[in-house]
């Protein structure tokens, strides 16, 4: 018999969790253990409860026969019966809500999706914290997750986290010290990148190539250079490089995309959403 994992507060963020841990393939016997058997998702409102039992409909049968009970209204509860709480509600609501479970969670592995929450706010609730920070693209399985944890989580606990938040897309585990960095680069990154993508988008259509294909295009451009980097593990600068004829079209593009500011612009950008994300965390 597995255990209950609860997801408080069951949104966007929580439903990446959701779909991944619910949809992963089928386990061996040796990490079949790792895995609930049962999710409860709590919401705030009966409606959106209504939402999660729907999407759950969507998915068909889990490979590792995992039931769902969408609630709302009751976290205690859902938190009494669980072994691991996963916590989704947005940054300003995590003080009322844990405040509310504070008896239920105390003995609970707590796996903390909030941004700007710390490990060290975090433990007054519960010794054992997992903080992640991930992205929307976690909806898709291509999310990437930085995770931080405090000293009593477990060997096996954090090979649970790595293995159900793995899931999600990438899962690498720093120290909590690069937490704000991560929130910045992971999860404000999405929105840097869709920059990039809206940007090559509107230049395609600048020189008459029609919205659908240009965006098409850019995407694949995009997803294609990542895999690129990914799969050979050459630092960009190298593979760009083997782009650029001399005296060709690639090179004057990129010096002036360069004499633009492109670079800093996008290292300030992220630097500045990291001391934002640091100021999160002074609330
Ligand atoms: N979205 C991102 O790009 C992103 C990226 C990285 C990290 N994060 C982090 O992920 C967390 C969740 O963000 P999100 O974008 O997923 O937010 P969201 O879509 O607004 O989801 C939050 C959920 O919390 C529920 N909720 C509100 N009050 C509750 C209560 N008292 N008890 C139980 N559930 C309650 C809401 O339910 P109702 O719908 O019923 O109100 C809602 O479903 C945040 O802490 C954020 O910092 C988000």
């Amino acid at each position: 018999m597995g255990y209950t994992l609860t997801i408080l507060g069951c949104g966007v963020m929580g439903q990446a969790v959701l779909s991944a841990i619910y949809n992963a393939p089928k386990a061996d016997d040796e990490s079949r253990a790792m895995y609930p058997s049962r999710i409860i998702t709590c919401n705030n409102n009966a409606q959106s409860a209504k939402q999660v039992t729907e999407l759950v409909r969507g998915f068909g049968t889990s490979p590792n026969g995992i039931e769902v009970e969408s609630t709302s209204g009751d976290n205690a509860k859902a938190v009494a019966e669980a072994r691991v709480v996963v916590l989704g509600t947005k940054p300003y609501l995590v003080e009322e809500v844990l405040q509310d479970v504070r008896t239920q969670v105390a003995d609970k592995l707590l796996i903390s999706l909030a941004a700007g929450w710390t490990l060290d706010q975090l433990v007054d609730y519960t010794a054992r914290v997992a903080r992640v920070m991930t992205n929307t693209p976690a909806k898709y399985g291509y999310g990437a997750a930085a995770v931080s944890h405090s000293p009593d989580v477990t060997a096996d606990e954090r090979a649970l986290v790595s293995r159900l938040v793995g899931h999600l897309g990438l899962c690498v585990e720093l120290p909590e010290k690069n937490m704000d960095a991560a929130t910045a680069l992971i999860g404000s990154g999405p929105a840097f990148a869709l920059l990039m993508l809206e940007s090559m988008m509107e230049a395609g259509v600048k020189l008459g190539i029609p919205l659908d294909v240009s965006r098409r295009c850019a995407a694949k451009v995009l997803e294609g250079t990542a895999r690129m980097a990914e799969e050979t593990g050459s630092h960009p600068a190298a593979l760009k490089h083997q782009v650029c004829t001399p005296g060709g079209t690639t090179i004057a593009g990129l010096c002036v995309m360069e004499d633009s500011g492109v670079r800093s612009g996008i290292v300030k950008g992220i630097e500045e959403a990291a001391n934002v994300a640091a100021r999160l965390g002074r609330k």
